[in-house]
């Protein structure tokens, strides 16, 4: 089971420091623990045995793009994870071609990718249908047999507001496995959009739910490890 954290541009590297001294009485083998902090601080990445990765990176090893990062820093951090096709970058202008390229990039250089696909409120409001429409354009191009690749369903409607229903989460992480499936691909599924310690039982014991990314409860250390819980109470 996957328990993720995008922390944002929150947290510090001091207070990480802080978080990851706690987090370390917490970690459970049975459990994959990724965290994603800002790119200042994988710069100076607390000790703790979890896989650290990078909110963002360009398909480059280097050059000048002003205010990325590329491939040849990452690996000075020794960061191998990335996450690609968030909606909050999205909405800064990245499009599914950009994200694709991301994907292919890095998945060339053996990075584990956690790719982030979830429509709108419009989209949803359209029905089921319509959502499926739209999560298969966002897999559209993306390298679906890439071993390394976890995919992560986030409703934007849902995030930073409140969790989808137990039954939309259930209906479109079938709907995503089986858009996959389709492609050949039998991959990790995540669910991310206001996963709290008081939802976080229920929705990781959904079926095709195969963990979780967490945004803002993962801030507060105590409430991420109540989440880590829960996920170990559904093994
Ligand atoms: P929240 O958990 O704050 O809704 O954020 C989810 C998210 O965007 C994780 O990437």
């Amino acid at each position: 089971m996957i328990i993720a954290a995008n922390f944002k541009m929150h947290l510090t590297p001091h207070k990480l420091a802080t978080f990851a001294a706690t987090l370390r009485d917490s970690l459970d083998s049975r459990l994959q623990i990724l965290l994603f902090p800002n790119t200042a601080c994988l710069a100076s990445l607390p000790q703790c045995h979890v896989r650290w990765g990078a909110q963002n990176a360009y398909p480059a090893q280097n050059g000048a793009f002003s205010g990325e990062i590329g491939a040849e820093v990452l690996d000075a951090l020794q960061i191998q994870t990335l996450l690609v096709g968030h909606s909050e970058r999205r909405a800064l202008g990245e499009s599914q071609d950009f994200c694709a390229q991301k994907c292919r990039f890095y998945a060339e250089l053996g990075f584990t990718l956690v790719y982030c696909i979830g429509e709108p409120h419009n989209v949803r409001a359209g029905g089921q249908e319509s959502v499926r429409a739209f999560l298969d354009s966002q897999l559209h191009t993306i390298p679906l047999d890439y071993p390394n690749l976890i995919i992560a369903y986030e409703p934007i409607w849902a995030i930073g507001t409140q969790a989808a229903s137990l039954e939309q989460i259930a209906t479109t992480h079938a709907d995503i496995k089986a858009l996959c499936a389709a492609r050949g691909a039998t991959l990790p599924l995540l669910y991310g959009g206001s996963v709290k310690p008081n939802n976080a039982h229920d929705i990781l014991s959904l079926d095709n739910v195969d963990g979780v990314l967490v945004g803002s409860a993962a801030l507060v250390v105590s409430d991420f490890v109540k989440i880590m819980q829960a996920g170990l109470q559904t093994l």
